[in-house]
């Protein structure tokens, strides 16, 4: 009975001291959502679970092996064991018992990571190789930047136009897949105010690892006031219109401004010029050619370029859109 007591003394202080010390370590980024802390609650609860099953493999291990050491003059054998049925329940129902007690704590933080708040403000996400663009309907701009409202539920509705990208913030610690031709969803509520990034969680090409855009989570009133801001700030000359939808939508990393050969035709002198498709045939870059390859790409592809790359913007920008971009690229001769 003293052998047992001592041990489980032991296995209390080394389940703190291993937990604190797990703890110390600094293994999670900042907790800046919501999700965050349910998550981070739940990661605690597993950091104990570790630490307890730590302890008590080596609590006994090791005072086995200091306190029951063969001792100078001992040579017999140790005592023959055949089995222990008290041992063998007990070590099956307390972990089972244990993993559905877990599974119920998951199913908890599950539930409340995908608890949908009516008032949520909704963002479109949509991501492409490789750019994110962020559509805010309700106020009807774009960024490639992501402003949030702090303490708000943001419903981020989120769309790939080639392949599989994944939205990942480690601070708000969700995660979740964009798939093309469907449309996933993420509820994030940010609780601290500052400044983040948005990191491509899934291997989609050359340039993954710099598919990154900037997150700032500010008040509610900081928020409105860039709202008023951006709404008034859209350019309402075409040509610069055009220009900052390009940079907002990602062209600039397949069709340079400068002549250069990108993974598309360059847009310098591209208006009104001699275009060869790859059928052979030849057609003029006129304002019905842009609109199309913007439009519905796959139909005209240049020769020499890949017909799998130029998403189709259809969806993602309306008519106006489509006509600054063409009027910017028409201002590029
Ligand atoms: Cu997009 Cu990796």
């Amino acid at each position: 009975m003293k052998h047992y007591v001592i041990v489980a003394i032991l296995i209390i202080l080394g389940t703190i001291l291993v937990h604190n010390g797990l703890g110390s370590l600094g293994l999670l980024p900042r907790q800046a959502s919501l999700q965050a802390v349910s998550i981070d609650s739940l990661f605690n609860i597993h950091l104990w679970f570790i630490s307890f099953l730590f302890s008590l493999i080596v609590g006994f291990l090791a005072y086995s092996l200091v306190v029951f050491r063969r001792r100078k003059g001992e040579t017999g054998d140790g005592v023959y064991i055949t089995g222990n049925n008290t041992l063998e329940i007990l070590w099956t129902i307390i972990p089972l018992a244990t993993v559905i007690f877990i599974a119920y704590l998951g199913g908890q933080s599950l539930a409340d990571i995908l608890r949908i708040d009516p008032s949520a403000m909704v963002v479109k996400v949509i991501a492409g190789q490789w750019f994110w663009k962020f559509q805010y309907p309700d106020y009807g701009f774009s960024t490639d930047k992501l402003y949030l409202p702090a303490n708000k539920q943001i419903d981020l509705q989120m769309t790939s136009l080639d392949v599989i990208h994944s939205f990942w913030v480690p601070e708000f610690r969700v995660k979740q897949d964009l798939v093309p031709g469907r449309t996933t969803d993420l509820r994030i509520t940010p609780i601290m105010v500052g400044e983040y990034k948005v990191r491509c969680a899934e291997l989609c090409g050359d340039k993954h690892a710099y598919m990154e855009a900037a997150v700032y989570v500010i008040s509610q009133d900081d928020f409105d006031k860039w709202a008023a801001q951006q709404k008034a700030s859209a350019p309402a000359d075409p040509v610069l219109r055009g220009e900052q939808l390009a940079q907002q939508n990602g062209c600039a990393n397949c069709h340079s401004t400068d002549g250069s050969k990108g993974r598309g035709p360059t847009w310098r002198r591209l208006a009104d010029s001699k275009v060869t498709l790859s059928d052979g045939s030849t057609v003029t870059a006129d304002q019905t050619y842009l609109t199309n390859s913007i439009s519905n790409p796959k139909s005209q592809i240049v020769s020499g370029f890949s017909a799998n790359i130029m998403p189709n913007f259809a969806n993602v920008l309306d008519q106006t859109e489509v006509a600054a971009l063409v009027a910017y690229i028409q201002s590029l001769k």
